[in-house]
């Protein structure tokens, strides 16, 4: 996680390129307070985009090509031609979110210039903090900007999004490229993702957000999160529902039994998750703590019992924040689930005793090996 800034980007750019970019975009990453797995049930998530973000200097070509280098994959270098469509790379493989975004652009309409962009970042990648994400939204952002096209927030997080769920794979939610294109400074947002509203939710000045990556690399990843939005795809057409949105917990009380257990348990995460979210959003803006370490507590433990996605460290991890914090911070698992990163918030002066605990318990009882990520609730995508 290197600190990065512009002058450092547009030094590495003239090396590249032998000009200077015409501009410089960032887009960040995530971490999620609350509300997991269920942005593509159109349900209620409270996510904030922090302090790591994915970076991108560009300048315009006068040809129809892209000439792409990212900086943290060894400098690997790819050229995509604007006017062929658009092909997987085995080899450059993060070069498929360009090629994603390229794509999804130019169906919508976009007449896209060529350009030169060098790529870099510090979101860590594999953590569940939307590296993929922050790529993405970087990435629409500046190709727009490069042709001169202006685009608003909401749809460049929809652009990168279609760009996951039909070129790189992957059947992603929106909440991540959402919260990377739209986030705001000092404030979780509330997403209302059945109709993409968003209202800002701050977070009480003496309360900090301190990320613990579990050590725990997250494995089989795609193919589980595509096999759960199945599930929960299944469950709401036992209801005759497009989504589980359209389910009420009492119609789910009333249907078990009839329904299949697995159904049932993956319904029953998503819909008392959507409640605890709207009850964590007015806890955090009240700096009702006692309220927010209780529904992320809950949160985990949903994941763990109804939507088994997290493991067994993992559930340690929360655990020791949990004992440390006493009922004065909140923590979870955070993002996509099965490894990544575990999220606390505490008042400011808790912070010192929860990162100790961490150093004091963690390691020595699981075997892996924690990093401390502190992090600020930032502002969302933006060029210059
Ligand atoms: C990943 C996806 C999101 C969301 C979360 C789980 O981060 O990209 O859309 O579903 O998992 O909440």
């Amino acid at each position: 996680m290197s600190a990065l800034n512009k002058d450092m980007l547009s030094e590495l750019f003239s090396a590249a390129f032998g000009q200077s970019p015409e501009l410089v975009v960032q887009a960040p990453g995530r971490v999620n307070l609350i509300g997991e797995h269920t942005d593509y049930n159109g349900g209620f998530v409270l996510p904030a985009a922090i302090s790591y973000a994915t970076w991108i200097a560009a300048s315009a070509r006068a040809d129809n090509e892209l000439h792409v280098i990212a900086q943290d994959f060894d400098a690997q270098s790819v050229v995509i031609k604007l006017d062929q469509p658009m092909q997987h790379d085995q080899a450059a493989t993060w070069s498929n979110y360009v090629r994603g975004v390229v794509q999804e652009l130019q169906k919508k309409g976009y007449t896209l210039k060529g350009g030169n962009l060098l790529i870099s970042g510090n979101v860590p990648a594999g953590a569940g903090l939307s590296s993929s994400a922050s790529l993405e939204v970087a990435v629409v952002r500046a190709l727009t900007e490069l042709s001169g096209e202006s685009i608003d927030p909401t749809q460049a997080a929809l652009v990168g999004q279609a760009a996951e769920n039909n070129f790189v794979g992957c059947n992603c939610g929106i909440m991540d490229q959402l919260i990377s294109a739209r986030g705001e400074e000092s404030s979780a947002l509330l997403i209302d993702c059945q109709d993409l509203s968003t209202r800002s939710v701050s977070i009480p000045r003496d309360w900090e957000i301190l990320i613990v990556h579990s050590g725990v690399k997250r494995g089989l990843v795609e193919s589980e999160y595509n096999q759960r939005r199945a599930q929960c795809e299944t469950a709401a057409a036992f209801f005759g529902q497009k989504s589980l949105r359209g389910v009420s917990i009492e119609q789910l009380v009333a249907a078990e039994g009839k329904l299949d257990d697995l159904s049932f348990r993956r319904a029953r995460h998503v819909l008392t998750e959507n409640a605890r979210t709207l009850l964590a959003a007015e806890a955090l803006s009240s700096g009702d703590m006692e309220t927010l370490a209780r529904v992320m507590a809950e949160s985990h433990e949903s994941m763990r019992d109804d939507f088994n996605i997290t493991t067994p460290a993992i559930d340690r991890l929360v655990e020791i924040l949990q004992t440390a914090g006493a009922g004065s911070a909140g923590a979870r698992m955070t993002g996509g689930g099965f490894g990544g990163c575990v999220v606390s918030i505490a008042p400011k002066s808790l912070i010192p005793k929860l990162m100790k605990a961490v150093d004091d318990f963690y390691e020595a009882e699981t075997g892996c090996t924690p990093r401390l990520i502190p992090a600020k609730a930032s502002k969302g995508a933006f060029a210059g």
